[in-house]
């Protein structure tokens, strides 16, 4: 139920805090233990590469999933979209592990490549939002979104839950594995969740973001580098699924070398900056798009924010902040949407799960 929410998608975006602490609550015990199945811990302390498939949205969710996984259990990670594994299958390493990640646990693209590694002898593992669905039924172990159902064709919570119960399966398995972390990642999930929070609470200012820069747009870009490319490519996806208007995520420094030729005078490009590494090379790439007369739009984290940024996030952790940072890109959807008429809980041509190959 909506209840006083217009959309689904409203209610889904603001959910996220709740999502996030829910899954906090369900993955940790009273001594702030991680309660996981053995049998999955077994599976990612034998594994020699993690491959994570899935699509959209859930792709997206997979390629921080990666940096997670590699950053904190020290295990290669590759990412895949699932409807060209198929047929474009890597060479695979001695003893893969496979995780598909699927809010529906329905999509049919994913399901193929389960089928095709599971004939193979291959681990798999499903993360979704369903347990009693196709993927997760078929899959050897599946982890649970506790996210709540999710209605709204765009995907939002989601996402963040994803990349939650990535983060957690990371920790676990270097937890187990003996490796010492500097910090404590699931007390970070923690202050993303108050942080997530404070973001649901600037909707007002979001409404006005999308309507300074994408009322007339008929293009927009989002760049970003490093973990912020990701999000960059979920925040074009959400844009254009719902808004129609065409959206593109860029690798901040890849713009250069054909994309920045689409520049023109107005075109709204949104740069995230998030991360101290790039963060002078982000905004070296905003002066030049801004240098070839687009309208920039630089949302950037407290401690590293700039004059003239339009809009700062709470700090979080660097590798928790594809969770926050997104909120905005939801939100500028939603409002983008909602500002062309456009049916924000069902786009055209699209359906909540995709059951086709
Ligand atoms: O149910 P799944 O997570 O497997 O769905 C994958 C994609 O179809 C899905 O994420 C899609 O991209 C969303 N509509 C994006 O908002």
């Amino acid at each position: 139920e909506k209840g006083t929410y217009s959309h689904f998608m409203l209610k889904e975006i603001d959910e996220q805090p709740f999502v996030i602490r829910k899954i906090i609550q369900r993955y940790q015990d009273e001594n702030n233990a991680l309660k996981l199945d053995d049998k999955i811990r077994k599976a990612m302390q034998e594994a020699d590469r993690v491959y994570i498939v899935a699509c959209g949205t859930s792709y997206h969710a997979g390629l921080v999933g990666k940096q997670f996984i590699e950053t904190l259990a020290k295990i290669p990670v590759e990412v895949h979209v699932a409807s060209e594994f198929s047929y474009n299958m890597p060479i695979l390493s001695e003893k893969p592990l496979f995780i598909f990640i699927s809010q529906s646990g329905e999509t049919a693209d994913s399901r193929a490549v389960l089928v095709k590694v599971k004939a193979l002898g291959h681990r798999t593992l499903t993360i979704t939002n369903v347990p009693g669905s196709t993927l997760s039924r078929e899959a050897d172990f599946t982890l649970h979104l506790h996210a709540g159902p999710e209605i709204a064709v765009a995907s939002t919570k989601a996402y963040t839950a994803q990349m939650a119960v990535l983060a957690i399966l990371a920790v676990d398995t270097a937890r187990t594995k003996g490796i010492e972390l500097d910090f404590d990642p699931i007390q970070e999930l923690s202050i993303v969740a108050n942080a997530m929070e404070i973001l649901c609470d600037q909707k007002d200012e979001m409404d006005k973001i999308a309507s300074e820069y994408l009322s007339t747009a008929r293009n927009c870009f989002f760049i970003g580098r490093g973990i912020d490319f990701y999000v960059g490519l979920e925040g074009a996806l959400k844009l254009k699924e719902i808004s129609y208007i065409q959206a593109e995520g860029f690798a901040g420094g890849e713009l250069k070398h054909g994309t920045i030729a689409l520049i023109e005078e107005g075109t709204p490009v949104v740069a995230i900056a998030t991360q101290e590494t790039v963060n002078l090379g982000i905004r070296g790439n905003v002066k030049e798009v801004d240098a070839r007369g687009a309208n920039s739009c630089i949302i950037s984290m407290k401690g590293l924010e700039q004059v003239g940024d339009r809009f700062v996030i709470p700090a979080v952790h660097e590798l928790m902040t594809p969770l926050i940072s997104v909120i905005p890109l939801q939100l500028i959807a939603y409002y983008a949407s909602l500002q062309r008429g456009c049916d924000v809980d069902k786009p055209r041509n699209l359906a909540k799960s995709v059951t086709v190959e």
